[in-house]
């Protein structure tokens, strides 16, 4: 058997061939899955494979993703994959955020490393070697940002048109600028992102472009790399927590995925428990999981935050995020917008850095620490989606104390880092810094 397209309705089930053009299935409107077969052979080999390819100079072997083709094998012909050598991020410690969160250690596993500054590189190299195996010119996807910049890049360098729809005004403007810069024809609209994604799904049905969100299953099967190559960093011991931040809720369906895979497959003896972090004024998944009748999401229709990458009312992938929080044991919670700020300012002060959604993780992290959830002593592993230069506006405006809530309330910043100005005279510049 190999690689098929499955309806992830444990009710439904039904198969499709991996080459059909689809998004949800066709019998009952569920989210699709892509399945395989368990790799053949001892894990320890696959393992040592794997760690081998580090070494390689073989372009397929260098990309953080593709190294690891074995667990998503999805295609049978790698010669047109383009790869931007995604992956390869790196697995950092912050002591002093790990005291801030109260906790003995923390380790962040850093995807503002790629290429285009986010993890969406890893799903858009299999999002797009998709793409062209299907023939498809063209392809498109709505986004706060991140995901049109990755798949902007990804989309020009093999060659296919990259269309892109942003919610006007709302975001961030690295990402914009990236956009430009890859050659993507960028679409602005006034409506937000759930709406414009509702509209999207019907313009590429219609003009037959190839859709690039995270519904995408392929996308999906790259972003589960992430969790292979942070096991594979940790020699396969997996930590206690994996925190992450929740919007679409693509990623916490690809961390999900991987890590039942990895435990199933032999190749880790335990999970992880998830912790999939909202921002308050967006946080529909933290509600659904809070709430006696989990059959449903309740949209919000308003979704507010400043972390612009998750500001998210309506997540298309809730089912697969829910099964994968409850498979792990794991939990939701949501943080302030003044949280998520001073997260930030602390992850900058390890010199490490991010983007507002990412340091979603460790407000997160700290407030499960202080409600007893997560303890001390836990291993915990937060993955910051974004690179700190994505949101350039938003770091000069907490530092300089003019950062505002949405709600417009003042957001104080408690660890700001006021620019000064001097004159031009050595006194006046050696009175800054001796006092
Ligand atoms: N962090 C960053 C930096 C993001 O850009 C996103 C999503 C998320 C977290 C949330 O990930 O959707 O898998 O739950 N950005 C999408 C975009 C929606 O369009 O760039 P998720």
């Amino acid at each position: 058997m190999s690689a098929e397209l499955a309806c992830f309705e444990e009710g439904c089930r039904a198969r499709f061939p991996i080459t059909e053009v689809l998004y949800n299935c066709p019998h009952c409107g569920g989210l699709l899955e892509a399945v395989y077969p368990p790799p053949q052979g001892p894990p320890a080999e696959w393992k040592s494979l794997w760690r081998e390819r580090r070494t390689s100079n073989a372009p397929l072997d260098q990309s953080g993703v593709w190294r690891y083709r074995e667990f998503f094998a999805f295609l049978d012909d790698y010669s047109r994959v383009v790869s931007l050598r995604e992956g390869n991020t790196p697995l950092l410690n912050g002591p002093r955020a790990a005291e801030y969160a109260g906790l003995d250690g923390i380790t962040f596993k850093h995807q503002g490393f790629k290429p285009t500054g986010s993890f969406k590189d890893n799903g858009m190299t299999c999002g797009v070697a998709q793409a062209l195996r299907l023939g498809m010119t063209r392809v498109a996807c709505v986004s706060t940002g991140n995901t049109s910049a990755s798949m902007a890049a990804y989309a020009s360098a093999a060659g296919l048109q990259p269309i892109i729809f942003l919610p006007a005004g709302n975001i961030a403007f690295g990402k914009l600028a990236q956009a430009l810069d890859y050659g993507a024809l960028t679409l602005q609209v006034e409506a937000n992102f759930d709406q414009i994604l509702a509209m999207v799904r019907e313009v590429a049905e219609q003009a037959g472009i190839y859709l690039l969100n995270s519904i995408n299953p392929f996308r999906i099967e790259g972003q589960k790399t992430i969790m292979l190559e942070m096991m594979d960093q940790r020699d396969w011991t997996p930590p206690d927590w994996v925190v992450l931040p929740g919007g679409n809720l693509g990623n916490a369906s690809a961390f999900g995925k991987a890590l039942r895979e990895m435990r199933d497959w032999g190749l880790i003896n335990r999970l992880p428990r998830l912790a999939v972090i909202q921002a308050e004024g967006s946080a529909p998944f933290y509600d659904l999981m809070h709430s006696t009748d989990r059959s449903r999401l309740t949209p919000v229709t308003k979704p507010e935050t400043l972390a612009t990458a998750i500001r998210i009312g309506d997540p298309i992938s809730w089912p697969k995020a829910m099964h994968e929080v409850d498979c792990s044991h794991g939990v939701v919670e949501k943080v302030s917008e003044a949280e998520i700020a001073d997260a930030k300012a602390v992850i900058g002060k390890c010199g490490i850095g991010c983007e507002p959604a990412s340091a979603a993780t460790l407000a997160g992290a700290r407030k499960l620490v202080s409600s007893g959830v997560i303890r001390k002593d836990e291993a915990v592993v937060a993955v910051l989606t974004g690179n700190v230069l994505k949101d350039q506006d938003y770091i000069h405006r907490y530092h300089t104390g003019k950062l505002q809530a949405p709600s417009g309330s003042e957001i104080p910043g408690r660890f700001g880092n006021q620019p000064m100005f001097v004159p031009y005279l050595l006194d006046a510049i050696l009175s800054k810094i001796t006092t």
